[in-house]
């Protein structure tokens, strides 16, 4: 899809209200990873440096309507402050008489940081009403939140149908990665798509066969896979309900010429605990008291041999329960392969999903990788080959 950039847009002086995700991680009332802020940063820069009055908005938290004090953006806008080593002006509404002089006190260059837009009920309805109010604050509209693009909400979507909208620089970003990796990806392009639940990942399987030359299932929903085979999977996490929907899912992939990897062999234990015995088993030999928790060895190399012929890989969800080492090593290799593979110039990788993050960064190669998505949600739906309403509202 061809959106509108930045690119040549004359901001001098004018009200730009900057559609951000500041919906950051926080335990115990502080911010645990600043990731979103970071990667927000050089929109906020660019603007301001360019003269334009900054205004940003965002959700956070989910306060459903109700002005929840522990979910106010102020304590996230004076870390964006920091990150951006300036001035960010904060403002108790993102509406209103109170924003409007906020607003209306700004300089050329100058950041503000409106409440949380989730604090109105109008927000997450996309009340035609609000988002005019919000639209009243600026003369452009540019969205930077892809990650919370899937959100048909009066921030995402409604304002943008009321002033020019643009995507911003990490908007732009996400996009460009995104669609060089499915919409048109070098080949061969892998998908390696991980979790617990094929019911929440259907959609996804769904689409990417239809999209990918090869396709590797990990995690627990392989469980399911194996099983809806007719192969014995113990006490190991399955869905059994979804086993039509396995078989018809892999019946789907041969006949759009997608290969599927699913585990050979499986790292089992009887419980998910961290001192546990393991043991390494045949997928065709799961003793009956025993869990499958990881992809085996023998599957993994498998597939760091494939590696080598692919050019495109978009990675969704671990391989195994990898917050309880050891069962995080068939995650870890493979993102090691991968990230050597990247570094070498001779595969692109882009990832994303909540999980996803979390397992790279733990496997140590988060930053090597090609692209990580900053979003968890939207990137599921975007992988899906979904709409995504907020992407939807810059089309050039
Ligand atoms: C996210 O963190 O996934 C986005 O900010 C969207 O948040 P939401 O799921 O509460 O809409
Ligand atoms: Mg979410």
């Amino acid at each position: 899809m061809a959106f509108r950039t930045l690119d040549g847009v004359a901001v001098a002086g004018k009200r730009v209200l900057l559609r951000a995700d500041l919906n950051v991680p926080v335990q115990n009332g502080a911010i645990t990873d600043l990731t979103r802020l970071e990667r927000l940063s050089p929109t906020i820069r660019e603007l301001a440096a360019a003269g334009a009055r900054v205004v940003v908005c965002s959700h956070f938290a989910r306060p459903k309507g109700k002005r929840v004090p522990e979910m106010s953006l102020a304590p996230v806008a004076a870390a964006l402050g920091q990150v951006l080593g300036r001035k960010v002006a904060f403002t108790q509404d993102c509406v209103g008489p109170a924003a409007e002089a906020a607003v209306a006190a700004l300089a050329d260059g100058d950041v503000l940081v409106l409440e949380n837009t989730r604090f109105h009920a109008e927000e997450e309805k996309n009340d035609p009403a609000f988002a005019a109010q919000m639209a009243k604050l600026a003369d452009l509209y540019v969205n930077d939140a892809f990650s919370s693009s899937h959100r048909a909400h009066a921030s995402t979507e409604g304002v943008a149908h009321l002033l020019p909208a643009y995507a911003g620089r990490l908007m732009q970003a996400e996009l460009e990665a995104l669609e060089s990796a499915l919409s048109h990806p070098e080949r061969p392009v892998a998908a390696v798509v991980g979790g617990a639940k094929v019911s929440t990942k259907l959609d996804l399987l769904g689409n990417l066969v239809k999209k990918v030359d090869l396709l590797v299932i990990g995690g627990a929903m392989a469980n399911t896979f194996l099983a809806a085979q007719g192969l014995g999977v113990g006490k190991s996490l399955q869905e059994a309900e979804m086993h039509a929907t396995a078989r018809d899912i892999l019946a789907q992939a041969k006949a759009s010429g997608c290969d599927v990897v699913l585990p050979a062999d499986a790292v089992v234990a009887e419980a998910l605990r961290a001192d546990v015995h393991t043991v390494i088993v045949a997928v065709t030999a799961v003793p009956e008291e025993m869990m499958i928790l990881d992809v085996g060895p023998a599957t993994v190399a498998g597939i760091n041999q494939r590696l080598a012929s692919l050019r495109t890989l978009v990675w969704n969800g671990p391989l195994g329960a990898f917050e309880t080492p050891p069962f995080d090593a068939a995650t870890v290799a493979l993102a090691r392969a991968v990230a050597a593979a990247t570094k070498a110039g001779k595969l692109r990788s882009v990832a994303g999903g909540g999980d996803t993050v979390s397992a790279l960064r733990h496997a140590g190669v988060l930053e090597e990788m090609s692209y990580v998505s900053t979003a968890g949600g939207a990137f599921l739906e975007w992988m899906e080959g979904k709409t995504l309403p907020g992407v939807a509202a810059l089309a050039a």
